[in-house]
């Protein structure tokens, strides 16, 4: 994605957070950025506070990590936000989350008009409160035809029940005649996927230090590069993201070949 120089440099004007927008190569950005958002209850009861103050305050992290995407030309930017498992938690704190969602959305509708963003959601939303799901889909909706990032939303999301789900689904066509067992690859899996026509992530950053996928992306994270961050989610902050893109560029990806440089 095309990169505003003048914007991203007063972005990253401050000094004094250990790196700097030179440590970076702007040719190099990863194209698919993606982050396990983790640690929002832990940094509230850190502070003496309850759980569902974490989560607001989450949401001003991801407020500025999608900007941070957006100025430094990522192509998809997605994010783990509620997996299939989380149902698990306390009514209040689920209830609260998908208030959070929706409001969210709905106050964020702006910025996503403004920068351009495409809006997606990996998961299966027919089991969120109804209000969620009709802000879900007028965000789909009202951002269906911007053509800058792609930011997605895992929500109600987990891998094993996509991969059954995308199984389901050729099994199906297969029944009925569409498809031939021998048709179905790599590829033909792929596009029954939530992720079905983007990239696979190129970079995946796990904060508050939890070194596990908790059933994200398992089938698309094959060759991409892990980054975990011990600071939690609510103060990542654009400095941590830069952080993350340096190590990611550090590193030597071979997709199973010889070291390409
Ligand atoms: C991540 O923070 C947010 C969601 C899973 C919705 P947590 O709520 O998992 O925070 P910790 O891991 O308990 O600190
Ligand atoms: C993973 O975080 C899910 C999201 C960030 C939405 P969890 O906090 O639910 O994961 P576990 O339970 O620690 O593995
Ligand atoms: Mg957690």
């Amino acid at each position: 994605m095309p990169v505003d120089i003048d914007k991203l440099t007063s972005y990253y004007a401050e000094g004094g957070h250990g790196v700097a927008l030179s440590d970076i190569d702007l040719k190099r950005v990863p194209r698919h950025v993606s982050i396990i958002m983790d640690g929002n209850g832990r940094w509230a009861t850190a502070r003496g506070l309850d759980r569902s103050k974490g989560h607001v305050a989450g949401v001003d992290a991801l407020r500025e990590a999608v900007t941070t995407s957006v100025r430094l030309g990522v192509e998809v930017f997605s994010v783990y936000a509620f997996s299939t498992e989380n149902w698990r938690r306390p009514k209040r704190e689920v209830d609260l989350l998908m208030h959070l969602f929706a409001t969210t959305l709905v106050n964020e509708l702006p910025l996503f008009h403004q920068e351009n963003v495409r809006l997606l959601f990996f998961g299966d939303l027919t089991r969120l409160p109804e209000r969620t799901r009709k802000v879900f889909q007028r965000g789909l909706d009202e951002t269906a035809d911007h053509t800058g990032m792609v930011f997605a939303l895992a929500v109600n999301y987990g891998s094993r029940a996509e991969i059954a789900r995308a199984a389901r689904e050729l099994a199906e066509e297969v029944a009925a005649g569409a498809l031939s067992p021998d048709e179905i690859d790599e590829d033909a899996l792929s596009s029954r996927l939530y992720t079905a026509g983007l990239p696979d992530p190129d970079l995946l950053i796990r904060t508050s230090g939890e070194m596990r996928l908790s059933n994200y992306l398992l089938w698309q994270l094959a060759y991409t590069e892990f980054y975990v961050t011990n600071t939690l989610w609510p103060d990542f902050s654009r400095w941590d993201y830069l952080k993350a893109i340096a190590s990611y560029q550090a590193r030597s990806r071979r997709f199973g070949g010889v070291v390409s440089r």
